[in-house]
């Protein structure tokens, strides 16, 4: 074949025709590192452009690989479409924003709420004019009167509070705040596509931290917001806003959820072993997991859950409930890791009051009930024994 004519330092950028086009389907998804698509005639480009034609022009727009993450997502919450972020938190903003939340709208969010989420609210929106009216979500009257006020734009609540796992009649508070003309936006991070399909129950838009069970290793950050009838604006925040996932880490995350469905049985599995385990121990002062018939959401996990298990994440207060004691606690692990995430295959070990909620006040925290003594395991798929055996082991320095 004759050389191409043009110097070495060109052909070096520029490849030839057929490198890069392949016939064959790889069974898993290529990744597509590109910013940006080009076409041989920029008709073609525009029509694109003009969303007359579908296809790629740049990848803060779409890109093959995080689409095809999305598609995934999509369809185990049970919709078409799904808005991939670079994070849970930039999810949720887009989420927010996406079903109308804006300057002069108030937002009625659960009291009981990741500390990333309440800070989003309390600080940043605030200062863009968004006010938030924190309620008890289990108290459906306070519930109603805030929604009855009128001017509430979006309900916020998490399937699953985190670190108390408190677990609210979302189908009651999504119908209040229908009537009422509010959207509802639920993070189901921990409870997960595998427990329950929020849109089933009438949710908005539902929105996760991928960095979590979806993708599973703890080797990405993501988010993903599912939203079909406020799809269009959702996506159109994320251009604007640009919090992209990578097509590297939407690529990790299409990975990590093959084996999801199996990762899930396994953490509901393994926690549920782990709760009753600490419920019995002497050390242990009270244990918060909703499939402990002890949690007082237990029932409505049953209903909500309908059998499928009761997620892999267990909190708990050790003795005395001082800091020093949850501190010699996870000090005294050796195969559980002291980490600032959950959902990972490895078990995982975190101080609420002074990690994931710092950002919340001390009297803020206790009236929620996160005490000082109060631990998060995040419950991994490694041999229970080993886990249990762990547990136990840093249970006798307390
Ligand atoms: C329940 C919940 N939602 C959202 C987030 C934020 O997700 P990310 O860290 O991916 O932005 C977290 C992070 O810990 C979380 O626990």
């Amino acid at each position: 074949m004759p050389a191409r004519p043009y110097t070495l330092t060109t052909r070096a950028i520029h490849p030839p025709e057929h490198a890069g086009r392949f016939s064959h389907q790889p069974t898993s998804a290529p990744i597509y590192p590109t910013s940006s698509f080009a076409y041989d005639r920029i008709e073609d480009a525009v029509r694109v452009f003009e969303g007359k034609e579908t296809g790629y022009v740049y990848s803060r727009y779409a890109n093959p690989t995080v689409v095809a993450a999305e598609a995934v997502v999509a369809d185990l919450e049970g919709a078409e479409t799904a808005v991939a972020f670079g994070s849970g938190m930039a999810a949720i903003l887009a989420g927010l924003l996406g079903v109308g939340v804006g300057a002069g709208r108030t937002v009625m969010a659960s009291r009981d709420l990741y500390g990333g989420t309440y800070a989003l609210l309390v600080n940043d929106l605030a200062g863009l004019g968004v006010e938030t009216v924190f309620v008890e979500a289990d108290h459906l009257d306070q519930v109603e009167a805030t929604l009855a006020k009128g001017a509430v734009a979006a309900t916020y609540i998490e399937t699953m509070s985190n670190p108390l796992l408190r677990v609210i009649d979302v189908p009651r508070i999504v119908e209040l705040s229908h009537r009422y003309g509010a959207r509802v936006v639920i993070d189901h991070t921990f409870a997960t596509p595998y427990l329950a399909r929020p849109l089933e129950w009438g949710v908005d838009c539902v929105v996760h931290s991928g960095t979590k069970y979806l993708g599973g290793h703890g080797d990405i950050t993501c988010g993903v917001a599912v939203a079909p009838a406020f799809h269009d604006r959702v996506d159109k925040l994320r251009r604007n806003l640009g919090g992209v996932l990578s097509p590297f880490e939407a690529w990790l995350l299409l990975r990590g959820i093959k084996t999801f469905p199996l990762r899930m049985r396994q953490h509901c599995e393994n926690a549920m072993t782990v709760a009753r385990f600490l419920e019995a121990h002497p050390k242990v002062t009270r244990v918060d997991y909703p499939g402990l018939s002890s949690h007082p959401d237990h029932d409505r996990a049953v209903r909500l859950f309908g059998g499928a298990g009761f997620g892999g994440v267990v909190a708990f207060d050790l003795g005395d409930g001082t800091m020093e004691t949850a501190w010699r606690f996870i000090n005294g692990l050796r195969l559980c890791q002291a980490a600032t995430t959950l959902g990972d295959v490895e078990t995982l070990v975190l101080h609420p009051a002074t990690s994931s909620h710092r950002s919340l006040a001390p009297e803020q925290r206790q009236r929620i009930g996160i005490g000082d003594g109060l631990v998060r395991m995040s419950i991994g798929i490694e041999g229970v024994e080993d886990i249990l055996a762990d547990i136990e082991a840093a249970l006798q320095t307390v």
